[in-house]
């Protein structure tokens, strides 16, 4: 296990949360941090002894107390990186800004950007879609792509039945990107992502 710093941020079932904590990273998870609270990712941290905090939009007067609060606990643990693993907040500029924050999406960007991408993916009639781990920047899934995996539309699926089988490219690609980061290999360049050594 190496010695960087990270938090995860989640908001639902933490699939991808148990796939970074099962992976060897180079580096260890110090926060697990939810949206929401009684969610499945936090069970999953807390099963692996890893500390937990909710930061909860509805109990905030407003936006930006949430975003506020939000900064604070993620730089709380002074990580080296931040891992969005399903969370389903826009971050604030603030907190792009502090940190380098990799998220991993259900689509092919920048194809189906935004929430239910693959129900959108299905819907258009595609016939691949896929994964794809990026760099987290002020917009929405916008930001310089790390890998990218095809995952083929099969005939008669569902949005559960092709989420399935993209989640389990998700539980490989995202821990991988993760170690790269974690080992200092990802060199970014205005769009361009490359791979060192
Ligand atoms: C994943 O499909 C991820 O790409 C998307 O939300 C889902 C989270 O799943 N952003 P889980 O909570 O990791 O199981």
């Amino acid at each position: 296990m190496g010695n960087k710093r990270l938090v995860v941020l989640v908001s639902g079932e933490g699939s991808n949360l148990s796939a970074l904590l099962a992976a060897e990273l180079g580096g260890r998870v110090e926060l697990v941090v939810s949206d929401r609270p009684g969610v499945g990712a936090l069970e999953r941290a807390r099963g692996a002894g890893v500390p937990t905090a909710t930061v909860i939009l509805e109990d905030c007067p407003d936006r930006a107390t949430w975003d506020h609060a939000l900064l604070d606990m993620v730089s709380s643990p002074e990580p080296d990186l931040v891992v969005l693993a399903g969370f389903r907040r826009i971050l604030a500029p603030s907190l792009v800004r502090r940190f380098r924050v990799l998220n991993v999406h259900p689509s092919l960007l920048p194809a189906f950007p935004g929430n239910r991408a693959v129900e959108q993916a299905l819907a258009w009639g595609v016939k691949l879609t896929g994964v794809s781990v990026h760099f987290v920047d002020e917009q929405v899934d916008h930001g310089p792509i790390v890998a990218q995996q095809v995952v083929a539309v099969e005939p008669g699926d569902t949005p559960a039945t092709l989420h399935a089988r993209i989640k389990q490219v998700e539980h490989r690609l995202l821990p991988h990107c993760v170690a790269l980061a974690c080992q200092g290999r990802l060199h970014v360049e205005g769009r361009r992502v490359t791979v060192l050594g």
